[in-house]
């Protein structure tokens, strides 16, 4: 078989199993823009079974764009808690402002329009167009890249430039000008379902007769991904204090990771401070006016972010001279109510009631 006929025979055997394959979920019953936009900034980086019930959450707290754009930061951050990726949330709300502020409340009707809106990339932009729209530009996401490098045998690096372009361009000529959604849709329940990462369900797979990699036994190889992720360690002493009024807290600041969620007061240093230590850190001693006071520490929490390993203890501080001044107090049982990052709502929930 040519190259050209193995194209087209792709995408037909893609068609035709979808349409007894198909996953269903509340976003494809739809064919609001909004709606759309949201499952697919939710679903970024996201596996469905968790982002599902942050999309139901979302749909209901905030039905139209104007609720979105009306909403305050607080609230929708909290909405977003423990999704990670929190400028994905910053971001939609931006965009919510533009669309309603600049647009008028309309939502862009092609790709280039989507290009513009906050946070939409070319990924999101194809999803949302073909979706909404039927508009054929090819998505192009981790199973895009999982189904199309084993099934035609593409050993280019897919987070490298010519690797992005070599993937995109055959996807645009694969995809079906009228079926453009579906096509989407299809490829992506594919590579979620059947071209998994591992253990792939070679022998169900509509356009095994074709792959490359199966002919090849090059399945666990591909995709090849070229760079190395540099994992930068960081490590973080909240401190626990506490006077008659609540928890001292803290909002987060700054271009970095949780930026607007809620913490107890964070000391950041090179590698952990022993309570001995810590208690010399100039910032202790801004949260605590006396002389003696008593640091108690937890056990250490990991948590893995893309490029980011952060290491964590709470240490409970023992004075009866708290210092509130650069800080909020929060009662006890309001903790629970403010958008925190997940390291600090598992501390919550097994040490604060
Ligand atoms: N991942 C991203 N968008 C998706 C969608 N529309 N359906 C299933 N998985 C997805």
């Amino acid at each position: 078989m040519n190259n050209q006929d193995a194209k087209i025979s792709f995408t037909k055997n893609l068609l035709k199993w979808h349409r007894n394959n198909e996953r269903s979920f509340p976003w494809k019953e739809t064919k609001d823009p909004y709606k759309i936009w949201l499952s697919e900034i939710i679903l970024q980086q996201t596996r469905v079974e968790q982002g599902l019930p942050y999309y139901l959450k979302m749909v209901k707290l905030f039905p139209t764009v104007q609720h979105l754009e009306k909403a305050k930061e607080d609230a929708v951050l909290k909405a977003w808690q423990g999704l990670g990726y929190y400028s994905r949330a910053r971001n939609l709300q931006a965009a919510a402002k533009y669309i309603v502020d600049e647009l008028q409340g309309k939502f862009p009707e092609d790709y280039d329009g989507w290009l513009k809106v906050n946070g939409v990339g070319p990924y999101a932009a194809a999803a949302i167009v073909s979706f909404a729209y039927n508009l054929p530009h090819a998505v192009v996401d981790g199973n895009v890249y999982r189904v199309l490098s084993r099934c035609f045998g593409i050993e280019t690096p897919t987070d490298s430039t010519e690797g992005k372009k070599t993937f995109s361009v055959l996807a645009n000529e694969l995809i079906a000008k009228k079926e453009a959604g579906r096509f989407n849709q299809a490829i992506m329940d594919l590579g979620a379902t059947v071209c998994k990462p591992f253990s792939p369900l070679c022998n169900t797979c509509p356009v095994h007769e074709n792959c490359v990699a199966l002919k090849k036994n090059l399945i666990t190889s591909l995709p090849i991904k070229g760079k190395k992720i540099l994992l930068k360690n960081r490590f973080f002493h909240y401190i626990i204090a506490e006077n008659e009024n609540g928890f001292l807290m803290e909002k987060r600041k700054g271009n970095d990771i949780w930026k607007g969620l809620y913490q107890f007061p964070l000391i950041e240093a090179e590698k952990f401070l022993s309570p001995e230590k810590l208690i010399l850190h100039p910032a202790l001693k801004n949260i605590s006016l006396k002389k003696k006071i008593k640091l108690k520490a937890s056990e250490e929490f990991i948590y893995l972010l893309s490029h980011q390993k952060i290491h964590a203890k709470f240490f409970i501080l023992f004075s009866n001279n708290i210092n509130t001044e650069n800080y909020i107090v929060i009662k006890n049982t309001h903790l629970k109510k403010l958008a925190v990052p997940k390291i600090i709502e598992h501390y919550l929930k097994n040490n604060i009631h």
